[in-house]
């Protein structure tokens, strides 16, 4: 299928690379105008001359809201309308609670957290003014536990899948649907930082029902989904694109425990 999203003008936030670039690529090839916004102009600029005439790169810098507030800006100035959102930049921080300075701290929820609020703020207020939009909060299988030494990455994206709920509730009545989506380990800089290949990749994931990771295409369709038309009566929702994590580990049970299990 194609042209899931004709017509509609889209902003993916860390849309430069990784999750966001595999994001940005999909909604222009099922004919969105899409706005790759991202701190990083080099990658940002390259993608969108390879997505052509329908791309357009906009440094954005998602803590700052000046910095939202020149991106709706040019972008409506250039396209009259936004229709879709995908809050997906992010950063990552790995540091034992005990250890964690207060500035990394103020970074992590400034990037992770604020920035996703004020996408909503200043995106989703342009939306809900026009009466329709749909925005997909990408959180994380960390938004779903807890994780050690990743407390506040984990706390951040406990925060945007609450933020989420809030929001669909604010926004549902004015038109606006808005979602989570909570990727496991993909393969990104920030899920792959020493890019392993091949089944590398894949060690420490023996335990998750799918056993392997995900890819930052699966991730961007989960997105296009949400944000297509044929998800008109989903908001409010959280959407696991984890090969199977949220639902547990996989047991590797000791030669003899199952029968030893099924007699009880
Ligand atoms: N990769 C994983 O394993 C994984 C797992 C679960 C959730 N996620 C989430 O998926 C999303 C995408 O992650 P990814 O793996 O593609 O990461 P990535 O590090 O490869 O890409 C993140 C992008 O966000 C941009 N960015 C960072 N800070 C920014 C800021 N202040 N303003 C604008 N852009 C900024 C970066 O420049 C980069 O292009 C994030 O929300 C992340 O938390 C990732």
């Amino acid at each position: 299928m194609t042209g899931r999203l004709e017509d509609k003008v889209a902003i993916v936030t860390g849309g430069a690379r990784g999750m966001g670039a595999a994001t940005s690529r999909l909604f222009a090839r099922e004919g969105a105008r899409v706005v790759i916004a991202d701190l990083l102009e080099e990658e940002g600029t390259a993608l969108a001359q390879e997505l052509g005439d329908n791309a357009l790169y906009q440094r954005l810098d998602v803590a700052d809201e000046a910095s939202w507030i020149a991106l709706v800006e040019t972008v409506m100035s250039r396209h009259g309308r936004i229709d879709a959102l995908v809050n997906n930049a992010a950063i990552v921080a790995f540091a034992p609670i005990v250890e964690l300075s207060a500035d990394l701290i103020d970074r992590v929820l400034a990037v992770n957290v604020k920035g996703a609020m004020l996408g909503l703020k200043h995106v989703g207020g342009k939306m809900c003014a026009a009466g329709r939009g749909a925005i997909v909060n990408i959180s994380s299988v960390d938004g779903m536990r807890g994780v050690n030494s990743l407390s506040l990455y984990s706390s951040s994206k406990w925060a945007v899948r609450g933020l989420t709920k809030s929001a669909a509730l604010e926004f549902g009545p004015l038109g606006v649907r808005v979602n989570s989506v909570h990727p496991g380990g993909v393969n990104t800089v920030m899920g792959n930082p020493q890019n392993l290949e091949g089944t590398a990749k894949n060690v420490g994931y023996e335990r998750v029902p799918l056993q392997r990771i995900g890819e930052p295409e699966e991730i961007a369709a989960a997105s296009l989904f949400l944000c297509s038309d044929e998800a008109s009566y989903i908001a409010g929702a959280e959407l696991s694109v984890d090969g199977g994590w949220a639902a547990g580990y996989y047991h590797h049970y000791l030669p003899g425990a199952p029968a030893s299990l099924t007699s009880i």
